[in-house]
């Protein structure tokens, strides 16, 4: 799909593609997913894993800890490019990135992103020994939601560990201090990649974030810019009782747009030429999807 400069820049204010839920369950699922992938940072988590036929020529540079702890659900480092600058959201252990910088090349760049310490400290620890096996580095990781790309989480932690919040004036020190960072040093500023991939990951955003997370992937983007993204879809709605599921939502199955909201989504973001590249029916109602720029 393609980053248009519509109206959409200033004026998307289209309902939440999900079904509303309250700021409890958010925090509930937040929670639950980052108790899920520290563990499946520290050891393999076999259910998190799903079958992927990626290219073998780009995997025998990459760390074993990072191929093992492969929780995506398709590649979409295939419809990327020389040159160009990627940003890979919720990155895990980095094996999409390590991939993309191979397909990317010395010319191009990938940031990856995640909010997971565990997740980090182990694409973080494999990226120079990939670096030096394949030839050149340019792969980078940033702590930030991807809801919210703009806060730099390891800038704050610093200013945080300097400023501890204490009473009310402390907290309005923060508050002050996360606007400074998102308008000063944003860690993704406006129009900075060319293209956002993403691998199994949208569908862990809380419910009610996710309209401030496709707005997010817009921003990002520069006119003509791309999204490409495999993730978790559904045929129908997901019920409320299995939203409310923590197991079932850290494991990529029950925070799933419904596959149309999924594109919507997209598109009341101001995107166009959304497509699916790729559909994979497992047993039961849940697609993978992947979409693209034509
Ligand atoms: C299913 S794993 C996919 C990891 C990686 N893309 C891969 O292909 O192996 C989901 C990852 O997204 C991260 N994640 C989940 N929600 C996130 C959020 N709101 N912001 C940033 N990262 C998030 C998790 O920490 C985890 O590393």
């Amino acid at each position: 799909m393609t980053r248009l400069p519509t109206t959409a820049d200033t004026t998307a204010t289209a309902d939440n593609p999900g079904q509303a839920v309250g700021p409890g369950q958010a925090v509930d699922q937040e929670q639950a997913v980052a108790r899920r992938y520290s563990a499946g940072a520290q050891q393999v988590e076999a259910a998190l894993c799903c079958p992927v036929d990626y290219d073998p020529r780009f995997l025998t540079a990459i760390l074993p800890q990072v191929l093992e702890r492969d929780y995506g659900c398709e590649d979409p480092s295939r419809y990327l490019a020389a040159g160009e600058t990627v940003l890979d959201l919720g990155s895990g252990t980095g094996k999409i990135c390590f991939i993309a910088s191979q397909v990317v090349g010395p010319a191009g760049r990938v940031i990856g992103v995640d909010v997971n310490d565990d997740m980090l400290a182990v694409a973080r620890a494999a990226a120079p020994v990939v670096a030096e096996r394949v030839g050149h580095g340019g792969v980078e990781f940033g702590k930030a939601r991807i809801q919210d790309l703009a806060l730099d989480l390891d800038a704050l932690a610093r200013w945080l560990a300097a400023h501890p919040v204490a009473d009310l004036a402390s907290l309005a020190a923060l508050e002050a201090e996360q606007r400074r960072l998102r308008a000063r040093a944003p860690l993704l500023a406006d129009d900075s990649v060319d293209v956002v991939m993403s691998n199994c990951v949208l569908n862990l955003v809380a419910t009610e974030q996710k309209t401030a997370l496709f707005d997010e992937i817009f921003r990002v983007l520069p006119r003509g810019g791309r999204a490409v993204i495999s993730d978790i879809v559904s045929s129908t709605e997901v019920p409320q009782q299995l939203r409310a599921d923590p197991k079932l939502w850290s494991g990529c199955i029950s925070g799933a747009l419904q596959e149309e909201a999924f594109l919507a989504a997209f598109e009341r973001a101001g995107f166009h030429g959304i497509h699916l590249v790729k559909r994979d029916a497992p047993p039961g109602r849940w697609w993978r999807a992947s979409s693209s720029a034509p």
